[in-house]
C-alpha cells in the first residue's frame, strides 16, 4: 500500500480552505486557482473561454460533429495525508460541489483524509474453450507461469522499463457454463501511471496463442476486466461529533443517524444503489475532469460493491468509542495520469495541473476521498434536514436561467421562487417579465 505526503505537509502549499469561494465571481475564482496552481494566462483562458475545440474532438473520436461542454467546478477544503488539494470536478448537477466542499470542511476538522492504494495492477482475461483435459491444462499453465509473464512483458517494454509489467497468472476453471466447461486465465499486469487498457489488452492478445498451445484449448475473448480489484484505493476519515451539530440536532445524534443511514445501504440493495450513486457523483466528476474513463470506474465500483454476492454500500460509517464519526471507502480505481484524453483534452490538462499529482495512485486516492466526502454530505443532509431545501435553492437558479434571466437577475428570481415555494419555469418567466417592466418604468 502506498501513501502520499508529497513534501507539502504542514501548510507548505497554499490552503484549499477558501471561505466564501462560492461568492466570488467566476473570473475571481479562476484568478485564485491560477495563483494556487501557477496557471499561465493560456491555461486560465482554456478554463474561461476555449476548452476542447472541434478540431481536437475530430482527432479523438470518429464522426465528430462538435463538443458538449459540462460545468467545471472546484471542490475546496480538501486535506489529504496532510496536503491541501483543490479538486476540479466536471458535473452538471447542482449541489454536488457545495455538498462535497462542506463535507471536506467537516473532515478537515478531524485532521483530513488518510489514504492509501495498492499497486496499479490491472487484470487481463483470456477465455479458453474446448479444453481436452482441464487438469492437464491447469498443470501446464502453472508450470509455464514465468514464461507466460516474460512473454507478456516482451510486448510493452516501455511499461516494464518504468517498473511495471506482469505480476502473476491466475487460473479460474468454470466447469459448468451455458457453453460447456471453460477455463479463464488472468494476467495480472502493473500499468504504472497509465490507466493501461491498451497495454493489458495488447499483452493478453499476445500471450493468447501461447495459452491455447499449452492447453490444447481454443481462445475466444482476450480483454481486460473492469473489476480491477487488484488496483484499489482507500480513504479514511474521522469527523468530530462536535462538527456535526446541525438544525437543532446535536452532533452525537447526527453521527448516530449517519451510521444508521449507512447501515440501510449495507443491508438493502435498493438504498445501496442510491447511496452509491451519490458517491459516484463525486468520483465520476473528478474522473471526467481529468479525462479518465468514467464508464470503466463506474463498472468497477458497482461490481466491487457486489463482490460478496449481494450489492451493498461502497462506504462504511460508524461511531467510535469517543462518539466521533469514522468513515472508510475502498474501491477499484483504474485511472491514469498519462495517455488517453488526460493528455489530449486541454481542460483535462489544466485540471491535472491544478491537482498536481505525482502518480496514478495519488490521483486514485484523491478520487476515493472525494467519494467518501460526497457520501458524508448526502447522508448527513438526508439524516437531518433532508436534501430538498438545499437542492431547491440551487435548482431555482437553473430554472431562472431556463426562463431567460441574465446573470444580474438570476439570484433575485431564484430567491423569489424559493420564497414562494414555486420553483417552476412558468413562474420564473412571470417574475422576469415583472422585473423587466419595473426596470423600464424607472426613469433613466
Ligand atoms: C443525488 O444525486 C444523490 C443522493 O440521492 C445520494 C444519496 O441518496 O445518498 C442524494
Amino acid at each position: 500500500m502506498t501513501q502520499f505526503t508529497n513534501g507539502n505537509v504542514n501548510g507548505h502549499r497554499k490552503s484549499s480552505r477558501i471561505p466564501g469561494f462560492y461568492r466570488k465571481s467566476l473570473e475571481e475564482r479562476v484568478g485564485y486557482i491560477a495563483d494556487f496552481a501557477d496557471l499561465n494566462s493560456a491555461e486560465a483562458d482554456i478554463l474561461l473561454n476555449t476548452g476542447l475545440q472541434s478540431e481536437q474532438a475530430d482527432s479523438m473520436i470518429e464522426n465528430a460533429i462538435g463538443t458538449l461542454a459540462l460545468p467545471l467546478g472546484i471542490a475546496c477544503n480538501f486535506k489529504i495525508n496532510g496536503r491541501d488539494y483543490l479538486i476540479p470536478m466536471a458535473v452538471e448537477e447542482p449541489s454536488v460541489l457545495a455538498a462535497v466542499s462542506h463535507a471536506a470542511k467537516l473532515i478537515r476538522a478531524g485532521g483530513g483524509f488518510r489514504t492509501e492504494s495498492s499497486d496499479p495492477v490491472m487484470i487481463g482475461q483470456i477465455q479458453l474453450l474446448d479444453v481436452p483435459d482441464m487438469h492437464a491444462a491447469i498443470a501446464a499453465l502453472e508450470a509455464n507461469r514465468t514464461m507466460l509473464m516474460d512473454e507478456a512483458d516482451s510486448v510493452s517494454q516501455s511499461i516494464v522499463r518504468r517498473g511495471g509489467g506482469s505480476r502473476d497468472i491466475e487460473i479460474r476453471p468454470f466447469p459448468d457454463t451455458p457453453v460447456g466447461p471453460m477455463l479463464v486465465v488472468h494476467l495480472l499486469y502493473d500499468t504504472r501511471d497509465a490507466m493501461g487498457a491498451n497495454a493489458i489488452n495488447t499483452a493478453v492478445e499476445h500471450i493468447a496463442p501461447v495459452v491455447a498451445e499449452l492447453t490444447g484449448g481454443r481462445t475466444n475473448l482476450r480483454i481486460l476486466s473492469n473489476l480491477t480489484d487488484q488496483r484499489t484505493a482507500t480513504a479514511r476519515c474521522i469527523v468530530p461529533a462536535s462538527e456535526l451539530d446541525c438544525s437543532g440536532m446535536d452532533g452525537t445524534t447526527v453521527a448516530k443517524r449517519i451510521e444508521e443511514a449507512n447501515a440501510f445501504a449495507i443491508v438493502d440493495p435498493y438504498r445501496a444503489a442510491t447511496h452509491n450513486k451519490g458517491i459516484m457523483n463525486g468520483i465520476d466528476s473528478v474522473v471526467i475532469a481529468t479525462g479518465n474513463d468514467w464508464r470503466a470506474v463506474e463498472a468497477g465500483a458497482h461490481a466491487y460493491a457486489a463482490r460478496n454476492g449481494r450489492y451493498s454500500s461502497m462506504t462504511d460509517w460508524h461511531v467510535n468509542e469517543d462518539g466521533d464519526l469514522v468513515g472508510e471507502i475502498t474501491l477499484p480505481m483504474a485511472v491514469g495520469t498519462v495517455g488517453g484524453a488526460t493528455k489530449v483534452h486541454p481542460t483535462a490538462q489544466v485540471a491535472m495541473k491544478i491537482l498536481d499529482v505525482d502518480s496514478a495512485e495519488e490521483l486514485a486516492q484523491i478520487m476515493v476521498a472525494v467519494g467518501l466526502a460526497q457520501n458524508l454530505a448526502a447522508i448527513k443532509a438526508l439524516a437531518t434536514t433532508g436534501i430538498q431545501s438545499g437542492h431547491m435553492k440551487l435548482h431555482a437558479r437553473q430554472v431562472a436561467l431556463a426562463a431567460g434571466a441574465d446573470n444580474g437577475m438570476v439570484q433575485r428570481i431564484a430567491d423569489q421562487l424559493v420564497a414562494e415555494g414555486n420553483v417552476r419555469v412558468v413562474r420564473a418567466r412571470e417574475i422576469l417579465a415583472e422585473l423587466e417592466l419595473e426596470t423600464e418604468l424607472i426613469p433613466a
